[in-house]
């Protein structure tokens, strides 16, 4: 059994509940919708932070109406997400598949993204908490906010580690912070242990960010988007940061700086690919991932130990060997 199908298997009948309601909003009678609708449930992603919310939720107590309700509007936020990501981004691929921009065009995917985002805050009042309402409304800001930041990073001469942390916390960890508290708010956890779970997701959810960051330098087919994006895209992440800043070398400041305004030719990116990997870049991102990861892990000796408990800590061990 692969190690998704491990965690998973404590909660594979909630999974089922999740889908069910999940698939529910992917029919349509607007034909173009259909079409993109029918495209995004072809290929569904992992489905990781629904998993939180339900393991989350588990640790504490049931999966009532409300838990399968919060889940679907965070799978349904991170959806909308990536329809928007791959928009901004100019992405022609996701998920081993078209983009809807590419399947359709910029326009309808950033309004296939609306109406994503649409259903998710139809789902967040469906629990009739008005907690869930206003987590999932913070998060859909902190996501915009995030990419938005993101942007104007491109314009700037500095490149900051602390800068990238703000990014990936706003734009990812959000997400999993959301999942993994309001599956232990709804099912009846203590506000202390809620506190835990929320930061758990949180640290899990950078160090998953950082992982998503290092596969880029790799030429891997599996994640079903292009490798060696990030630095086409004028993007630097905390690998080439920390080179840049921790080497003497202006050169290799410069060609950063030129690589994030798009200005660099592909040989230029494979040389600043290179020296990244060759000073440790890889290493030292992989260091502060694994330290994220003991953060988060800590976060559980809050939890009453369970098999619950124990798929989290298979969770957080995926995140840090997840090749996709
Ligand atoms: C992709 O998230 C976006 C990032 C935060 C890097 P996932 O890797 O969880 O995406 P899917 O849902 O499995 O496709
Ligand atoms: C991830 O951003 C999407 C969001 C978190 C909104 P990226 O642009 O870094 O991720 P991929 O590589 O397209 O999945
Ligand atoms: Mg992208
Ligand atoms: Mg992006």
């Amino acid at each position: 059994m692969d190690q998704l199908s491990q965690i998973r298997k404590p909660i594979e009948d909630d999974l089922k509940r999740y889908l069910t309601l999940f698939e529910q909003d992917f029919t349509h009678e607007n034909p173009l919708l259909q079409l993109a609708l029918q495209h995004i449930l072809k290929r569904q992603g992992k489905r990781l932070r629904p998993i939180l919310t339900l393991l989350s939720a588990r640790c504490f107590g049931e999966v009532g109406e409300s838990v399968l309700h919060a889940s679907v509007g965070l799978e349904l936020l991170h959806t909308a997400s990536l329809v928007h990501d791959d928009v901004v981004d100019e992405s022609n691929m996701r998920r081993g598949q078209k983009s809807v921009n590419e399947l359709l065009s910029s326009q309808a995917a950033v309004l296939v993204g609306d109406y994503l985002l649409a259903k998710s805050l139809q789902h967040s009042a469906k629990t009739e908490n008005v907690n869930v309402v206003h987590s999932l409304a913070k998060v859909s800001e902190l996501l915009s906010d995030g990419e938005l930041l993101q942007l104007y990073a491109l314009d700037s001469d500095k490149i900051e580690e602390e800068v990238y942390y703000k990014v990936i916390e706003r734009k990812t960890a959000s997400l999993f912070c959301t999942s993994a508290k309001l599956g232990a708010m709804l099912a009846g956890a203590s506000e202390e242990q809620t506190a835990a779970m929320q930061l758990f997701g949180e640290y899990l959810g950078v160090a998953f960010q950082i992982r998503d960051d290092m596969l880029d330098y790799s030429d891997s087919t599996v994640l079903g988007k292009p490798a060696g994006n990030d630095m086409n895209e004028g993007k630097l992440t905390l690998p080439v940061i920390y080179v840049v800043n921790q080497s003497s070398d202006e050169n290799l400041y410069q060609l950063a700086l030129k690589v994030r305004r798009t200005e660099a030719t592909p040989d230029e990116i494979a040389l600043l690919v290179k020296e990244t990997v060759d000073r440790g870049g890889l290493d030292y991102a992989a260091e502060c991932m694994e330290q994220f990861v003991q953060k988060a892990l800590a976060q559980l000796n809050l939890v009453p130990s369970s098999e619950y408990t124990k798929a989290l800590r298979l969770f957080a061990g995926l995140v840090v060997q997840r090749n996709q």
